[in-house]
């Protein structure tokens, strides 16, 4: 199957390539030389986790020293933990030690993990250096690694410090998709049916069509549902680089009471993305309440999500907890809390809704 090319272009930005297909990783660095801004440039650091590094660093750094890099490498714990300033501080001086310079790029191979702290740490090393993202689960491939957003985690809260920073290119080899668990598969599932939902009818209904392909890891069904994903999130981000205008926010489809029942359940108990489909069915439900969205709707996403691999969760939280756990994202505004609704398939709405209308809602539930 030929690689997909879908090229990022947002307003003031250098417009970069996001390449998805199998074994393309080693073409990389031939890839990189043809980009104006790496033609001369010496000096490269792969920053991965220790999950990633024995199965895709080897290749990764061959590539790129093929093309006349010279290649460093860093390998940092797999987790979410280490999206941390400590560790962006040890990166840093790892990064003083081989005196690398403002002529370096960072190249970020794992997950949105590695993605965000990797972008985070290219962003500001030395005022900033350039950033490739090279994804390695389906969630980074669909999400995280396009659109700019960097960041590491306080233990106030994800994600409280960070940038918007563009990479200077991503490259999604699919083939690396094929040693991801089970888990973080569905997480990557939930994303793309989120994107579907907010995007329009032809991706729902391509989606909706191969559902049972994409859950059985179809390479062609999975290549274009990252493409897909790519241009519906580059698009968005387009219209809202920094997310300012509160279109960028349509991102977080399901992901309101999705992050409050990851929170309450502890991190990790539950996947990030069997948490954002439940605050999709969530969400739509409550879009009936307020903004006549369409049984039809419930009912499709409802089948949508469990041909994708994400059924129902079997949770019960008592709504007061929930509510207060929604209260204290950082997503929420004055104390309301913000959700996206679908109004339909292609047509949402940004909506502060009240704590009486979501504890009815909540009770329901
Ligand atoms: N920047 C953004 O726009 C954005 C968007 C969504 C999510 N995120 C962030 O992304 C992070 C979650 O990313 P994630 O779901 O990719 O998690 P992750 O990076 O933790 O990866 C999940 C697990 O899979 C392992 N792994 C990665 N690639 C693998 C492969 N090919 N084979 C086997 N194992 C592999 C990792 O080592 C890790 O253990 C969160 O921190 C979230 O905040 C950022």
């Amino acid at each position: 199957m030929p690689a997909t090319k879908v090229v990022v272009n947002i307003p003031d930005e250098v417009p970069y390539d996001v390449r998805i297909g199998q074994n393309i990783v080693g073409r990389l660095g031939q890839d990189l030389r043809k980009l104006e801004r790496f033609a001369a440039l010496e000096q490269l650091l792969v920053i991965t986790d220790d999950n990633v590094a024995p199965l895709y660093l080897a290749s990764v750094k061959e590539a790129l020293s093929g093309a006349g890099f010279k290649v460093s490498d860093l390998s940092v714990h797999a987790g979410e933990e280490a999206k941390s300033l400590d560790v962006a501080k040890e990166i840093y001086e790892a990064m003083a030690m081989l005196k690398l310079g403002r002529d370096c790029a960072v190249v970020a191979l794992g997950g949105g993990v590695v993605g965000d702290l990797a972008g985070f740490v290219g962003s500001t090393y030395m005022r900033g250096v350039e950033v490739v993202q090279v994804p390695t689960t389906l969630l980074a491939m669909v999400d995280s690694s396009v659109g700019g957003k960097t960041g590491v985690n306080l233990h106030a809260g994800k994600n409280l410090v960070g940038t918007f920073n563009q990479p200077a290119y991503v490259c999604a080899d699919t083939t690396t998709l094929l040693t991801l668990d089970e888990r973080e598969w569905a997480c990557g599932c939930a994303e793309i049916a989120k994107s579907a939902v907010i995007d329009s009818d032809d991706f729902f209904f391509w989606l909706t069509d191969a559902a049972q392909a994409l859950a059985s890891r179809d390479m062609a069904a999975t290549e274009e549902a990252i493409a897909r994903s790519v241009v519906f999130k580059a698009d968005v981000v387009a219209q809202d680089k920094t997310e300012s205008c509160g279109i960028r926010e349509c991102l977080n489809y399901g992901h309101t009471l999705g992050h409050a029942l990851e929170k309450l359940a502890g991190y990790g108990t539950y996947s990030h993305g069997a948490c954002v489909a439940e605050g999709m069915r969530f969400a739509a439900r409550l879009g009936q309440r307020l903004v006549d969205t369409p049984q039809e709707l419930v009912d499709a996403q409802d089948a949508l999500l469990d041909a994708l691999g994400l059924p129902r969760l079997a949770c019960s939280f008592e709504p007061e907890a929930i509510l207060e756990a929604m209260k204290r994202d950082k997503k929420a505004r004055h104390g309301q809390v913000r959700f996206v609704l679908p109004r339909d398939v292609g047509d949402w709405v940004l909506m502060d809704v009240d704590d009486e209308v979501i504890l009815e809602q909540l009770q329901d539930w």
